[in-house]
């Protein structure tokens, strides 16, 4: 498909990228392989809801920077917070300080199954703590996870995450395929993999395998394979199983933290885990996440036991964007209106896709979801692969991002609705939605 914008600068400067960066890109999921086509863009300034790449090219952002950018691009009073610190703190103490404990104490009274937390700089390092916590806590090794859902890079978890059908066996109990080359094979050993959203497989699994099961780790809605709610009832039993079989439950609460409701998915299921991690949402566009539960489990984290230590680990100005993301976030109804804007933007892609004939299901919790080319609901991993177009998707996220619209250009992702969307930004996605569709109608795929 032709592009109607110019994109000359943003070429240019992936063809000088590619000289300094491996494959042009500061990560993998920023490539052409992962959709950017022909060529990645590269993005000037955000302001709010939207994005201006190097041509001048405008965009309303649902991409946030895959996650974090809740309160949008330079939001006024995170960025005043991290500014003041700069000047009048410095970026590193290397000590306690007074922020560590403004923005823990803002994290513990948000998320519910908090009594103690620790902070880490990426959502990967604290999955990889909440692991070793939960297989110290019980003695156990073993950690049962699920088929598509994405934990992070740590070698000990990214198994599974988008395996190739071929390699991943039969769908009752999969094998564990590595997320990457160079993952020692020995570390599939340690875990089991099975679907997610299936009572009756949880049930068996947990019976015949519980003994040996430090954790079950489950992101409470799937966000890393289109957007997968959980079944009715999936999660408390899920909660009670494991209560009953000594079984830590961690929530990978990294892209619904702070996202679902102020507490997270545990407060908007009402379901509590014993650990959870958070990243994304929590600084509001800064680097930061934090791993926290009960604290009997928190508590195996010391200088003999578990290791949890880092360079950058509560740098002052994490802490500040984090205490004033978290400030900005209790404000009265901040999540009704960003569930309102959300409810708005999906009806409205929903009713374009009717209009122009195209079978969509659009599926997601709130401010998360994804524009499947999917003629029916989709369950788990599998579902979609085997039932959401990955052609029809490109043809859609092309026609968008030539009309200004930007979201994750691979299928299995999904879309960011931020607090600082509004009429006027919904109203322009269903208008560049509505021609994008009959693109893809007309594509005849
Ligand atoms: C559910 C989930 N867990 C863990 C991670 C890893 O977080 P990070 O990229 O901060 O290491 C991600 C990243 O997208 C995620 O979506």
């Amino acid at each position: 498909m032709m592009r109607t914008r110019s994109l000359d600068r943003s070429r240019q400067m992936y063809e000088r990228a590619l000289k300094s960066l491996v494959g042009g890109v500061g990560g993998n999921a920023r490539g052409p392989e992962w959709g950017w086509r022909p060529h990645p863009v590269f993005m000037a300034r955000g302001t709010g809801p939207r994005l201006w790449d190097v041509d001048g090219n405008a965009y309303i952002d649902y991409l946030a920077a895959y996650g974090p950018m809740i309160l949008g691009h330079r939001p006024p009073k995170v960025i005043a917070a991290v500014r003041e610190v700069m000047e009048t703190m410095g970026s590193m103490l290397g000590t306690g300080h007074a922020l560590e404990l403004e923005a823990a104490e803002r994290v513990v009274a948000a998320v519910p199954c908090y009594e103690l937390v620790r902070f880490a700089n990426t959502g990967s390092e604290a999955v990889q703590a909440a692991l070793r916590v939960a297989r110290t806590y019980t003695g156990r090794e073993k950690i049962l996870r699920f088929e598509g859902q994405f934990h992070g890079m740590a070698e000990v978890i990214h198994w599974s995450a988008k395996p190739r059908l071929e390699l991943a066996g039969p769908r009752e109990a999969p094998h564990p395929v590595a997320g990457s080359t160079g993952v020692p094979k020995v570390l599939g050993d340690t875990l089991l993999i099975r679907p997610w959203n299936d009572p009756e497989i949880l049930r068996r699994t947990i019976a015949e395998h519980g003994p040996e099961l430090a954790a079950v780790i489950t992101e409470p809605v799937m966000a890393n394979c289109g957007v997968i709610p959980p079944r009715p009832g999936y999660l408390e039993e899920l909660r009670e199983l494991t209560a009953r079989h000594g079984i830590v439950l961690i929530f990978d609460e990294v892209k619904t933290g702070f996202r679902l409701a102020r507490g997270g998915a545990q407060e908007y299921f009402r379901i509590m885990p014993d650990l959870a991690v958070t990243a994304k949402a929590i600084a509001a566009g800064f680097p930061l996440a934090a791993v926290g539960g009960r604290k009997e489990l928190m508590e195996v984290i010391s200088l003999h036991r578990v290791a949890q230590s880092a360079t950058y680990h509560t740098n002052p100005v994490a802490m500040a964007a984090c205490t004033a993301a978290m400030d900005e976030i209790a404000a009265p109804g901040f999540y009704t209106r960003l569930f309102q804007t959300s409810e708005a933007l999906c009806d409205g892609l929903r009713r374009a896709g009717a209009e122009a004939g195209v079978p969509i299901t659009l599926q997601g919790v709130g401010p998360i979801f994804q524009v499947h080319f999917a003629d029916r609901p989709l369950w788990e991993y599998r579902d979609m692969v085997q039932h959401a177009r990955a052609d029809r998707y490109t043809i859609f996220w092309q026609a968008m991002f030539e009309r200004g619209v930007l979201f994750n250009s691979h299928y299995q992702e999904c879309w960011f609705v931020s607090a600082v969307h509004g009429e006027t930004e919904v109203a322009e996605t269903v208008a560049a939605a509505r021609e994008a569709f009959a693109a893809v109608r007309k594509a005849g795929l």
